[in-house]
C-alpha cells in the first residue's frame, strides 16, 4: 500500500481523504546526511502545489533564521509527519500521523541526524509521544529513540506562529540557534561562514 525508494515515497494510498485531495506526495528535502533534522506537521496549500515542504511563508521564516545562523536548506533536511496535505489545513489524524510514521522514522534512520527540531505542537506530541506545552518548552532538548538510535530532539514554535505572535519570534530565533550549535558541536553540520 505504500512504496519507498530510498528517502522517497514514491506511492502511497494509505489515507483515502488525503490520496483524494493532494497534488502530490510532499517528501523530505535537503541533505540526505544532514547533522539537523526539522520535522514540520504536514504540507500546505503551497507544498502540495510545489512538492516540497516549507515553501510558503513558513518556509520563508524558517529560511531566514537558518541563513542567520549560516545554514541553508540544502546544508539540513527538512521533513513533514505526512507527507499529504490535509484538506483545508486541518491538523492530521492519528490514524493519518501513524500510517505515515514508517516513511518518517525510516527516513530519520536513513538521514541519521544528531538533532532532530520538532516545529510546533503536531510533530513534538507526535515524535516525544506526550502532551507538549510548544512555547513553554521551546528550546528544551529530550533524548529520545528515534530511527533505532538515542536522539536529540529539540522542541520549536512552529515558523508560523511568529507570523501571528511576534513575541514568538526571539523564541522561534534562539531555538533554531541552538540547534545550530548542537549540530556543530556534535562535529559535522557544514556551514556557509566557513566558505
Ligand atoms: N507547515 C508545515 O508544518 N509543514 C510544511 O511543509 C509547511 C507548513
Amino acid at each position: 500500500m505504500g512504496t519507498m525508494e530510498g528517502l522517497e515515497v514514491t506511492e502511497c494510498e494509505r489515507c483515502p481523504s488525503l490520496v483524494d485531495c493532494r497534488q502530490q506526495i510532499v517528501n523530505g528535502t535537503g541533505s540526505e546526511d544532514a547533522d539537523l533534522l526539522f520535522v514540520g506537521e504536514g504540507p500546505g496549500a503551497n507544498e502540495d502545489e510545489q512538492g516540497e515542504p516549507f515553501v510558503g511563508r513558513s518556509g520563508s521564516v524558517l529560511d531566514d533564521k537558518l541563513r542567520d545562523e549560516g545554514l541553508s536548506r540544502a546544508d539540513v533536511r527538512i521533513t513533514n509527519c505526512v507527507r499529504c496535505r490535509p484538506p483545508e489545513n486541518r491538523d492530521p489524524t492519528k490514524t493519518e500521523l501513524s500510517n505515515c510514521r514508517e516513511y518518517l522514522n525510516r527516513e530519520i534512520e536513513l538521514v541519521n541526524p544528531d538533532v532532530i527540531v520538532t516545529l510546533g505542537k503536531v510533530p513534538s506530541e507526535h515524535l516525544l509521544d506526550r502532551n507538549v506545552a510548544v512555547t513553554s518548552e521551546a528550546g528544551t532538548t529530550v533524548n529520545t529513540e528515534l530511527g533505532g538510535k538515542i536522539r536529540d530532539v529539540l522542541i520549536c514554535v512552529h515558523p508560523a506562529a511568529t507570523l501571528y505572535d511576534r513575541s514568538q519570534e526571539s523564541t522561534f530565533e534562539s531555538a533554531i540557534g541552538k540547534a545550530a550549535n548542537m549540530a556543530e558541536s556534535s562535529g559535522g553540520q557544514s556551514s556557509l561562514g566557513e566558505f
